[in-house]
Order: C-alpha cells, then structure tokens, then sequence
C-alpha cells in the first residue's frame, strides 16, 4: 500500500467571490523508501499540495475535491481534531521558510521536545533523551539543544528542524524547499542528510523543489507542476530522459547541470498564467510551441503513456518533446 495517495485534489483559495485555483485535479502516490520531487516555477501550486495534504491551509484554502490517503487513512474529512493527532505522527513537513520555524524566544531543544510531549505522552526527560538521539542522528552536539535558534547557523538549524520532523516517527516527511536558503557546500552536507535518515527509517519522501538538479540527484520518481496541474510524473530517469511534456523539456532546458553538457540555456517565453482565471483546454497553451487548435478547447486527461509515466497533453506519446540542445 502506498504511504501517500492524491487523487485529483483540488485546493482553492477565495478572495470575495472569486478563486485562485492554485491546485487543480492532481493525483500521485509515494510508496514507502521513495522520494518524490515535486518540480515547477513559482506560484505552481507545490507549497499548497503540501499544505493540503497536511491540512494546514490558511483560512482562505479549501480542498475543494478529491481524496488523499495516508496510509490507510483518508484524511481530507478528518475534523481539525483528528488531523492534529496525525500531525507529526503519520506526516511531519519541514516548512519552506525553515528560518522561522523556531520560536526565537524559546530553546530550540525545549520546542522538539513540547511536540515529543504532546504527541506521545511522555515525561520530559524521555522526551529530552529522544531530542539528544535526534540530534546525535542529525550531526548536531546534543548540548546544543538548550541554544536559542539565533544561537545556530543556517545550516544547523535545518538539521534541528529535520530531528523535528522525525520527533515522532511519521512515515510520511514533506520537505518544502528544504535547501533553498543554504549556500552550495552545506546544501549538499543536508541533502546527504536526508537521503541517509529517509534510508534509515524507510521514510516516504515529498521533496518540493524549484531546482530541477536537486530534483534529478535527489528524487526516484519526479512530479513536473505547472499552474495547479501535475503535467507529468515518472521516474527521475525517465521524465529527464525521455519526458513526454513540452513543459517538462521547457523547464529542463532552462537548467545548466540536469544532463550535464554545456549548452545554451533555454529561455520559457510568456509567464505563468493567473490561477484567479487559468486559459481554456492547456493551461499551457499560450507558452507551448506545440499548441494546436484542440489545446485552445479542450483540457487533456492526466493518463499513463508508459508504464509508471504519466503525463497531460494531447499529443504525449506522439509527438517527441525532445530537449533542444
Ligand atoms: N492564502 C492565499 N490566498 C490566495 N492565493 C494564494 C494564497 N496562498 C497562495 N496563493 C496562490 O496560490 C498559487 C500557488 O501558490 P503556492 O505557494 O502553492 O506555490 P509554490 O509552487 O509553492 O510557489 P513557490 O515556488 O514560490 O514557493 C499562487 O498563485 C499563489 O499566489
Ligand atoms: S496539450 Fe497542447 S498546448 Fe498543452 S502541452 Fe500538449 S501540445 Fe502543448
Ligand atoms: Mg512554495
């Protein structure tokens, strides 16, 4: 059974009477031990499947339609309740702005623990030996659990925040942008970081990242967003490879070191469209160079074209969407 199923989830945010539909009928699952790297430009809908699939939409969001599973549970009916004793227990996220995931007037040690406490009902010293296993496991001095986050670099606080996400053995960890702020050298040292920890606990993996090398180094399977849909997903090697979305081959073209080879850097004409009122059939239509009248008219289905590789154009499968070199 997969840890993480979506099936066309739709989350909307409402300004008035009208609604940015910032996620728009996206499916996938992760199973347990994969990561899936969930890639597009900003404002393509990835912090809100995150938050969706969290239930941690601002007062605005709403899911709107479709299920997500976690585990064998559906949880996108759950009351607040409910959700909340799953919180950090089946799922944890790492948030995108991980800077301010501490309260800078608290310890940050004191902070994993309270989730410890809440979470498991255990006695603070329990609670305190599990933070400084944590923080043995993340690459931090256990001592420092009684630093303020000012105390720490950039660095280690995303590992304190990483110790946090596992506080309470979920199977599920979301990292949002986990390496977004961090300079190249200690990127690297998190992501190894991550990859081992997720080895370890045979973690299920949703990796949210605008940085499609992260993605290709990172990631078993990869989802390609753009304007609240899911445009493709597959295995890493297959969507870089031989990605059936001009999209897809757009976004990779756009990126120096995905394939390796010097070439020049594709520029993706137009800009994303406004979700208030996405355009008719594709939303990709106004930018894709293969547009034909029926993308104008008619949205594609989201639909398996080879095994395990999904995409959603008319014409995936047909025509080749090959990277320009
Ligand atoms: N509270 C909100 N109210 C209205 N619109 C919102 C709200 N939060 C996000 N949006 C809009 O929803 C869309 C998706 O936003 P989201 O944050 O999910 O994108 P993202 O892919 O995570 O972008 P980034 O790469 O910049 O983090 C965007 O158009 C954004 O402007
Ligand atoms: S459906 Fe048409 S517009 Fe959309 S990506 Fe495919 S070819 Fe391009
Ligand atoms: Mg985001």
């Amino acid at each position: 059974m997969a840890v993480l199923e979506v099936e066309n989830l739709k989350t909307y945010y409402y300004l008035g009477k009208e609604s940015v539909k910032a996620v728009d009928g996206v499916s996938f699952k992760i199973e347990a031990k994969e990561t899936l790297g969930l890639a597009g430009e900003s404002g393509c809908g990835k912090t809100t499947t995150a938050y969706s699939i969290m239930r941690l939409l601002p007062e605005n969001g709403r899911i709107v339609q479709g299920t997500i599973r976690l585990g064998d549970e559906e949880i996108t009916a759950l009351s607040e309740e409910e959700i909340r004793y799953l919180r950090w227990r089946k799922a944890s996220i790492i948030f995108q702005y991980a800077m301010n995931a501490f309260n800078p007037v608290l310890r940050i040690g004191a902070q994993i623990v309270e989730v410890i406490r809440e979470k498991e009902g255990v006695s603070k010293e329990e609670a305190r030996a599990t933070v400084s296993d944590l923080f043995d496991e993340v690459g931090l001095e256990p001592k420092r659990q009684r630093d303020y986050p000012h105390e720490f670099s950039g660095g280690m606080l995303q590992r304190a925040i990483i110790a946090q996400s596992l506080a309470c053995d979920p199977m599920l960890v979301i990292a949002d942008e986990p390496v977004t702020a961090l300079d190249v050298i200690v990127q690297n040292k998190i992501l190894d970081l991550l990859r081992k920890l997720q080895e370890k606990y045979e973690l299920a993996v949703l990796f949210i990242t605008h940085d499609l090398s992260v993605v290709a180094e990172n990631c078993h399977n990869v989802g390609i967003m753009y304007a609240g849909n899911l445009v493709e997903v597959g295995s890493a090697k297959a969507v870089f490879k031989h990605n059936l979305h001009p999209y897809t081959s757009k976004l990779i073209g756009a990126f120096p070191s995905v394939i390796g080879e010097k070439k020049r850097l594709q520029f993706i004409p137009g800009t994303p469209p406004n979700l208030l009122n996405p355009p008719a059939g594709c939303r990709f239509h106004p930018r894709c160079p293969y547009a034909q009248d029926i993308c104008k008219e008619k949205e594609p289905m989201y639909r398996e074209i080879k095994q395990g590789h999904y995409a959603k154009c008319h014409f995936a499968g047909e025509l080749s969407f090959e990277v320009i070199e």
